[in-house]
């Protein structure tokens, strides 16, 4: 399966982090190499007369059963309180990047290109998710199994249902009262300690917990559900790089180069959506804004005081190179009339 191979390294290839991992560290050869892969893979689905959906990471996660045009073209929409303390709403934004990107699980669900968000879909349940190995029926899945943490694996199958994180908070199992230490107790356990390099920052765990107790019912939009576009996910690459911005105002760096890697997963999650032959242009827009990003967070990591600028016009720029990747978004994968 030749081509199989090509696409499992084209959807990784904005994950470059990942994709180093897997090389052993060693620079990448990523670029025009996948780009050429994704042409021909799509010229020979098109000869196939069939759309290969796995170039979408959550379609491998996808029951056989489900609506594909539902579950791959919409989300459910977000029921997050929006906090008045400052100090909370950066909290709770550093958290909602870290819940939308595998970098936050580590070791083998991480190289799936699971996130906590692949289960807790915009913070919900998902009532389609199946993972083989990993799921019973539809919609649940085990927690406690290899594929999150050697350590943790309890050597039992027991898949549970996936809960709704933004249902009634007296619903869920565990306490989100304010400074029961449960809460993040829990997501500590499920953010594995298989990383091949530093586990998330300090930040990036209270994140989580604050992001979590932030989704509530009383928070949910009267729509259900909503569109998923390019720019959901551009959107989410946004408000990454502006919290990346802002952990660095917290002379928090590691926090921030976590945020801006955290984008850079977004940007791909558009980029693999993007297997129509004619979307050079897209992708070439994507890939340069990731390239921007990269050397934004070289910055970031490396200490040097202009990367907040660099960062700063990553942001300035998003608007043109958006318009350029929407403008071939009707004939990519988040046309819903392709997915079905
Ligand atoms: C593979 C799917 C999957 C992933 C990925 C996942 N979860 Fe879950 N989550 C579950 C399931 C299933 C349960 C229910 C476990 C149980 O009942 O024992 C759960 C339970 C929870 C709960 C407890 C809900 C309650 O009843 O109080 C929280 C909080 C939570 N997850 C947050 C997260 C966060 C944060 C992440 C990412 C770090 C994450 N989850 C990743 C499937 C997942």
């Amino acid at each position: 399966m030749i081509f199989g191979l090509n696409q499992s390294k084209i959807i990784n290839v904005i994950d470059s982090k990942r994709l180093e991992r897997d090389a052993g560290g060693k620079p990448l050869r990523t670029f025009p190499h996948p780009a050429l892969g994704a042409g021909l893979a799509a010229v020979f689905a098109l000869a196939a007369g069939r759309i290969d959906l796995s170039v979408i990471h959550a379609a491998r996660w996808l029951a056989p059963s489900a609506d594909r045009g539902r579950a791959l073209g919409s989300l459910p929409t977000e029921c997050l309180t929006p906090a008045s303390d400052p100090r909370v709403a950066y909290q709770i934004e550093v958290g909602r990047a870290a819940f939308r990107t595998p970098l936050t699980l580590g070791g083998q669900a991480s190289r799936a290109g699971l996130a906590c968000e692949s289960c807790h879909r915009d913070g919900r349940g998902n009532p389609d998710f199946f993972f083989p190995g990993l799921s019973g029926a539809p919609g649940t899945a085990d927690v406690t199994t290899a594929l999150f943490s050697t350590h943790r694996d309890d050597g039992i199958d027991n898949p549970k249902p996936i809960p709704d994180l933004s249902g009634p908070k007296a619903r869920l199992k565990i306490s989100q009262a304010p400074g029961d230490p449960a809460l993040a107790a829990f997501i500590h356990g499920i953010v594995t300690q298989e990383f091949d390099g530093a586990e998330p920052p300090p930040a990036v765990m209270a994140g989580l917990a604050a992001y979590v107790r932030a989704l509530s019912p009383g928070a949910c939009p009267t729509a259900v559900r909503e569109p998923l576009r390019a720019a959901t996910y551009i959107g989410n690459a946004r408000r990454a790089v502006q919290t990346a911005i802002a952990a660095l105002d917290h002379k928090d760096p590691a926090t921030a180069a976590f945020m801006a890697d955290a984008a850079r997963g977004q940007l791909g999650l558009v980029y693999e959506r993007y297997d129509q032959p004619k979307a050079d242009a897209a992708r070439a827009a994507l890939h340069a804004a990731d390239l921007q990003l990269v050397a934004a967070n070289a910055g970031v990591r490396g200490g040097d005081p202009g990367a907040r600028g660099k960062l700063a016009a990553w942001l300035a720029a998003l608007p043109a190179w958006t318009a350029v990747v929407e403008r071939q978004e009707p004939q990519s994968l988040f046309n819903v009339a392709r997915l079905n």
